[in-house]
């Protein structure tokens, strides 16, 4: 140990004094209080501690109790009040700060909203009772200009407000309030002249030193051009702020790829360096339909976005990327400016083993990081890091900040970007901005509680196959079976959001425990079955070869999987298009494949030509092995031509042909954004009893009918028999428990020795949060 160090660590009474001083330490000597310095106690004994999702608030719910309404709303950066009862959060759409109370955080209930003149961009709280909110009343982008706006929480009235002089970003308190800091980014227009810096007016930052009265506050512009470490010196573009206990700011200079240390006592800027760059290994690069994390990437540029400080001399940045950097990571600093870790790819790598990845982001940024927050809970430091693509927090435990432990993964909703640790309530909040109705994405607060418990989350994560340098990479499950061979083994499907399709093989956790995902199969047409299939009306040869892959492994949509306990797996795959609808001609028709263990594609069944003839692009979604007369039952998503309902189809594996059909009654669709009820997949349940999945096409607070049926195909008359179906559950509010919205698209279901299992498609994280829900309903 070195003599400074020890001196420190044994005389903690000194530590102000000391640490002013380290920030003046030559670099080498930067890192004196990494080795031990802890906010709080020992992190010792806490593995059993873990943050739990417990509610979600709906933005909607701020202008109609049931969100019955298609206006955008959004919550970006959230607050909270000084007695820890109410949020604050900006909503730019609205041009609003809306308020919530959290008294009981497993019920957030809306309290309305304000003007604030503009588009709010930040908000932060001084003095325990005043919302301080940086609002954007630009023309556009030459033309700038942005008030502060001072609103008194309880009353929801705007006290006072200053002008900034130019476009706010973020607005930070320091923790003594004795100085509200704003950032002025003036931001560039990225479709001017492809959106290259320099474009004026220059960025600045406004320092303002509070009063009792705020008739007393002033606010000084603090210049921040021609400094070193800064890209362009001239247009620093300033985003991020936070402020630590010794009142000295630090500054994201994301477009410049620079942070900047100022001294608020004394309004200096004290020190600007380069974010500088990080090699990626075992990342994915290309967007192919297909997660191949093979590819590097040298010298990414990190510039970071949200910042935060853990303590006295360190911050942590997230490295979202914007002109073309995006270092897919998270990095810790000493305040001399020298990087002291950084989390690599591991962010892309985990998200892919939990079926977070979003692969259409791949040659753009990949997770991208978008904001970082800090708490102490229980005396454990830590990081939580929002991946904005990925739907994911990561959670760290950061009591040794230069050497992080990866704690866990949280779901949040679609977008995440504010996040909020109010660690006195055990509790973390994290604002999901997007919202579009059509798209069924909803804007969300999620409220988080640490405590004593198994984690929730995930549900399935991968195993790293060996030889491998990173875990088997999934998402959209679009069907499951269970292996009438095996107790506690589940197969999926992917469906068409990815090429070279395959099937998986899991094994489900017991006792609330995550699954694991072990095996994925490559479905291949390696004896030429599937390239012997006759073109048959609009589907031709040229189609069908488009399906094939040079290396034999198949481009198809497969919705559901059936084991039969013999080492055949039959997938139905959904065909494409619908007859005589020019919009959406035919490109596939269905088919069931039948498979080996090693993914060889062994037959392919067709349907009758009487249904192919009458193709509705909603095709072939579930289907189930009947051990009980050797036949195959697979359900049609929705009615085709002039049926009423959605056919039950049944193929005899001893005959190799048709048996026959039924039709199956759907409920009918009562959400009040409209849509379809349809069927999602269909599982055997013994003595020729089947259990189906019927759902609408609406998620979150539109979401109606999510429901188990019971079907018994022994009913079947002939032809057209209607079975009767009679009710298991209920399932729309199974995610009551988890503390979530409902799910749009359960679309797996298996019955097995230990119950019901059930999983969502969460299509490839594209429009999506990517939350995975595999779980057991146990017996129903
Ligand atoms: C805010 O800023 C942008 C420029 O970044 C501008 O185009 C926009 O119209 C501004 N003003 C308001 C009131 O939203
Ligand atoms: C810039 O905006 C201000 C305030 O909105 C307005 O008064 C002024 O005329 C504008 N200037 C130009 C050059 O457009
Ligand atoms: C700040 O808080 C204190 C204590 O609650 C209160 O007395 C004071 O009036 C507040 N100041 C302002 C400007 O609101
Ligand atoms: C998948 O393969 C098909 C056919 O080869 C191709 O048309 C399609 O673009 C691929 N999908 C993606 C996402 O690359
Ligand atoms: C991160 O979240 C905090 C709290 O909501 C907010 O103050 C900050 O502005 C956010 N930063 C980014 C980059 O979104
Ligand atoms: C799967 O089928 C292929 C081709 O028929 C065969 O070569 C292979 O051995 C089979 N694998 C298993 C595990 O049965």
């Amino acid at each position: 140990m070195k003599l400074a160090s020890a001196l420190l660590l044994s005389l903690p009474l000194f530590q102000d004094t000391v640490l002013a001083e380290t920030r003046d330490l030559k670099k080498g000597k930067c890192d004196l209080w990494t080795k031990k310095w802890k906010n709080g106690k020992s992190s010792k004994g806490k593995g059993s501690y873990n943050f739990n999702r417990i509610a979600t608030f709906p933005v909607c719910s701020q202008l109609d109790a049931d969100c019955n309404t298609d206006t955008e709303t959004a919550a970006e950066i959230v607050t909270v009040s000084g007695d820890l009862n109410t949020l604050i959060y900006s909503d730019s759409p609205m041009g609003v700060i809306g308020f919530v109370d959290i008294t009981d955080a497993t019920s957030p209930t809306p309290l309305g909203t304000l003007d604030v003149g503009g588009e709010p961009t930040s908000v932060s709280v001084w003095n325990d009772s005043i919302a301080v909110v940086g609002v954007n009343t630009s023309e556009d982008y030459v033309n700038t200009s942005g008030l502060l706006v001072a609103v008194d929480i309880a009353t929801q009235t705007i006290l006072k407000s200053w002008d900034l002089g130019g476009q706010p970003d973020s607005v930070a308190v320091s923790p003594d309030g004795k100085y509200i800091v704003v950032a002025i980014e003036n931001e560039r227009d990225e479709d001017l002249g492809d959106g290259i810096p320099p474009q004026m007016p220059a960025g600045f930052v406004v320092s303002i030193a509070t009063a009792e009265s705020l008739d007393d506050w002033t606010p000084s512009v603090i210049d921040v051009t021609g400094l070193d470490g800064v890209n362009i010196p001239e247009d620093p573009e300033p985003e991020f702020v936070h402020i630590n206990e010794n009142n000295l700011a630090v500054v994201t200079l994301q477009e410049n790829n620079a942070i900047i240390l100022i001294d608020l006592e004394s309004g200096t800027v004290e020190s600007s360096f380069s974010a500088g760059s990080v090699d990626l290994d075992n990342i994915d690069t290309e967007e192919e339909g297909i997660i191949d994390q093979t590819s590097s990437l040298d010298a990414v540029p990190r510039e970071p976005d949200g910042v935060v400080f853990m303590n006295p001399n360190y911050f942590a940045t997230a490295d979202e990327g914007d002109m073309d950097g995006g270092s897919r990571g998270f990095t810790i600093w000493n305040v001399c400016g020298e990087p002291v870790w950084g989390s690599d790819s591991f962010m892309d790598q985990y998200s892919a083993s939990v079926g977070h990845y979003p692969d259409e982001r791949s040659g753009n940024k990949g997770v991208e990081p978008e904001n970082v927050s800090f708490g102490s809970f229980e005396g454990t430091d830590y990081l939580f890091v929002n991946a904005e693509r990925a739907g994911l927090v990561f959670v760290y435990d950061v009591s040794k900040v230069k050497k992080p432990k990866f704690k866990q993964v949280l779901p949040t909703n679609v977008g995440p970007e504010g996040g909020l640790a109010i660690p006195e309530r055990n509790l973390l909040v994290i604002a999901s901005e997007t919202d579009d109705r059509g798209d069924k994405m909803r804007s969300t607060l999620t409220i988080y509680e640490y405590g004593k418990g198994k984690r929730q989350y995930p549900t399935l994560k991968s195993k790293k196959p060996k030889g491998s340098e990173v875990p088997i990479a999934f998402a959209a499950l679009s069907g499951l079976s269970p292996d009438p061979s095996k107790d506690g083994v589940l197969y999926s499907v992917e469906d068409s959001f990815y090429n070279k399709s395959r099937f998986f093989k899991i094994k489900t956790g017991k006792s609330g425990k995550a699954s694991k995902l072990v095996k994925a199969i490559n479905i291949k047409d390696t004896n030429g079955v599937f390239a012997a299939v006759s073109p048959y009306g609009e589907f031709s040869a040229d189609d069908l070869a488009e399906m094939i892959n040079d290396d034999m492994t198949v481009n198809i949509d497969s919705e559901g999987i059936a084991a039969d306990g013999e080492g055949n797996f039959y997938i139905v795959h959904e065909g494409q298009g619908t007859v005589g609808d020019a919009d959406r001609p035919i490109e596939s028709l269905n088919f069931i494949f039948k498979v080996n263990e090693s993914g060889d594609i062994l037959d392919v069944i067709t349907l009758p030509d009487a249904w192919n003839d009458k193709q509705l692009r909603f095709g072939l979604e579930g289907v189930a092995y009947n051990p009980d007369s050797n036949t195959l039952v697979a359900v049609l998503q929705r009615a085709w031509g002039d049926d009423a309902n959605p056919a039950v189809m049944v193929y005899s594996l001893d005959n190799d042909d048709w048996v026959g059909y039924g039709y199956y009654p759907l409920d009918a669709a009562t959400s009040p954004a409209g849509g379809w009820v349809g069927l999602s997949d269909i599982t055997y349940v013994g003595e020729n009893k089947f259990y189906v999945i019927e759902r609408d096409n609406q998620g979150y607070t539109d979401a109606r009918v999510k429901k188990i049926y019971e079907i018994d195909v022994s009913e079947w008359s002939g032809d057209g028999h209607v079975f009767s179906k009679s009710l298991v559950k209920d399932i729309l509010d199974i995610t009551d428990d988890i503390g979530a919205l409902p799910f749009e698209k359960y679309e797996g279901l298996a019955y097995t020795a230990d119950g019901v299992w059930i999983v969502n498609d969460n299509d490839g994280v594209d429009d999506n949060s990517g939350e995975i829900q595999l779980l057991n309903l146990g017996d129903i």
